[in-house]
């Protein structure tokens, strides 16, 4: 059983739980693969897709959903889960009802499932419109990833993926 892990990430937070998934994946037994979208070109060789991104004003970045437009017909016949990290701060914020709306993107894939993680903000490596972006929000600046939280996530698609 071969899963392939795609993560879109501006800064690199987000590419890092993907390979933190594609990591535990492969501890429960699985081979698994983490790639940026913009480099998956051909799904055939992969029996599951687990799919996420950061979230920048409310929205996956483009190679996200690039993939998801691109192949949607091929990952309606693999299992498929979806991810999403942005919300920072204690508590996270935004909230999970206003981070990121994900509707069309669970329905295109048919996917098994969404799940949302706080992500991380680094104030010294934003561009100067994220900067104000920032500002406007007050956003505190920080490491809101909850590695225990991932890795059980992933656990559990290990144990759906396993054979009866
Ligand atoms: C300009 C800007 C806009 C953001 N917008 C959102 C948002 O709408 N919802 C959210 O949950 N997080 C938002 N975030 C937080 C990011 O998603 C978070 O920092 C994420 O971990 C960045 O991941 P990356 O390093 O993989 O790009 C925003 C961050 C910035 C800098």
């Amino acid at each position: 059983m071969r899963v392939l892990v795609a993560a879109a990430s501006r800064h690199g937070a987000t590419s890092e739980i993907g390979e933190t998934i594609a990591e535990a994946l492969r501890e429960h037994g699985l081979e698994a693969d983490a790639k940026p979208p913009e480099e998956v070109h051909d799904l055939a060789g992969y029996d599951a897709v687990v799919l996420g991104s950061a979230v920048y004003v409310g929205k996956w970045l483009d190679p996200a959903r690039d993939l998801v437009e691109r192949r949607a017909d091929e990952l309606c016949t693999k299992p498929v889960w979806l991810f999403s990290s942005g919300p920072i701060g204690e508590p996270l914020r935004p909230s999970p009802e206003d981070a990121v709306d994900v509707e069309s993107l669970v329905s295109a894939t048919r996917a098994r499932g969404h799940r949302l993680f706080g992500g991380k903000l680094d104030k010294g490596r934003l561009g100067f419109g994220e900067k104000a972006v920032v500002l406007a929000f007050r956003a505190p600046e920080g490491d809101f990833r909850d590695w225990d939280e991932i890795r059980s996530w992933a656990a559990e698609i290990a144990a759906a993926l396993a054979p009866a």
